[in-house]
């Protein structure tokens, strides 16, 4: 055969595949989101996220000990406080269960870096993501509680805050307060492509943070959406977003793209609850391999121009990427 190009001759031998790989993962670009809780002595298993848990602050040294031990240098703190209100005061309170983990795990580590999730629904008794007026959230009311949650935690000792509300216009309310508190320096990821999605399924169940009535889809984007998704990335960043996110990863890798290329600042990519349970539910069964998918999934949201990836693996991600069994 006269073939000029013979595209399997860089597949040869696994020394070549790594010489010419394109796609390489480092640990420093995970993040680990988790969950922290009111109460004491505890650590709940979440029944749909099965490896996953909700400490409480006494408690929180046992993973932060296995972070360090798997080198993962990041995680996201999501809270389930005691109380619950219409206007989520537990989100903004001083001495709120997030604001109380982020002094305890600084003070285990002051080497973890801390990102705080700013959003309402963990925090109000209706579980949507701001105030209610009437049956809708109210946009330019719930602005101004999340600054306080995001100066809150910062005050706390967070080295970044990362909205999830779907506000319009929550960065520049977020950066303007943190700015006119002395904290400029300290960055915001935003979830600016946060689409509605049902891959938020175990979280919902983990966070307690189903809405009681209705859905997010009046906030939160319509999946059918790509333009978009890039209008919001963009908006975000003349806002002041210092890493602008898409979210869920697995089923949105184009936006993925679509936002690498659109914006000048680091991409994250969110690899949400549901898409942890699926792969959980399909290795429980033997059906397929856990390791092996773990990585792919990984390493295709990088492809797709990710430059952080948020992910319930994380631990195990570090040890396959410290161990070579992962590009
Ligand atoms: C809070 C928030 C949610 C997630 C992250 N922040 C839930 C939601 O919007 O309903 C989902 C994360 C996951 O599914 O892993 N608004």
């Amino acid at each position: 055969m006269d073939l000029t190009m013979r595209p399997r001759r860089l597949r040869k031998t696994e020394g070549l595949r790594r010489m010419v790989r394109e796609t390489r993962v480092d640990a420093a670009s995970l993040i680990y989101p988790m969950f922290v809780m009111d109460g004491k002595d505890k650590v709940e298993p979440i029944e749909a996220m099965p490896g996953q848990y909700r400490y409480t602050v006494d408690r929180l040294g046992e993973i932060v000990d296995q972070l360090g031990e798997a080198g993962v240098n990041s995680v996201m703190l999501f809270g389930i406080p005691a109380q619950k209100d219409p206007v989520g005061s537990q989100a903004y309170a001083p001495d709120g269960i997030v604001q109380r983990a982020i002094g305890r795990m600084k003070m285990l580590n002051p080497e973890l870096f801390i990102v705080g999730d700013v959003c309402m629904c963990e925090y109000t008794s209706h579980g949507h993501c701001g105030v209610l007026c009437g049956c809708e959230v109210d946009n330019d009311k719930t602005l101004p509680l999340l600054a306080k949650a995001a100066l809150s935690q910062v005050e706390a000792g967070a080295d970044m805050v990362a909205p999830s509300d779907m506000m319009d216009g929550r960065v520049r309310a977020i950066r303007e307060t943190l700015d006119a508190n002395g904290h400029t320096d300290t960055p915001i990821m935003s979830y600016a492509v946060k689409y509605a999605s049902s891959f938020y399924g175990p979280f919902r169940e983990a966070a307690g943070s189903a809405p009681a009535f209705g859905d997010r889809r009046g906030y939160q984007m319509d999946y059918h959406n790509r333009l978009e998704g890039i209008k919001e990335a963009l908006l975000d960043v003349e806002e002041g977003a210092d890493i602008v996110m898409v979210k869920p990863a697995m089923s949105f890798l184009d936006i993925v793209r679509d936002v690498r290329e659109r914006v000048n600042v680091p991409v994250g990519a969110y690899s949400v609850s549901g898409e942890y349970a699926m792969v959980k539910a399909a290795a429980a069964q033997g059906w397929i391999d856990e390791e092996k998918i773990v990585c792919e999934m990984a390493v295709s949201a990088f492809r797709a121009g990710a430059n952080v990836y948020l992910t319930y693996y994380a631990k195990e991600l570090a040890r396959f990427i410290r161990e070579g069994r992962i590009g």
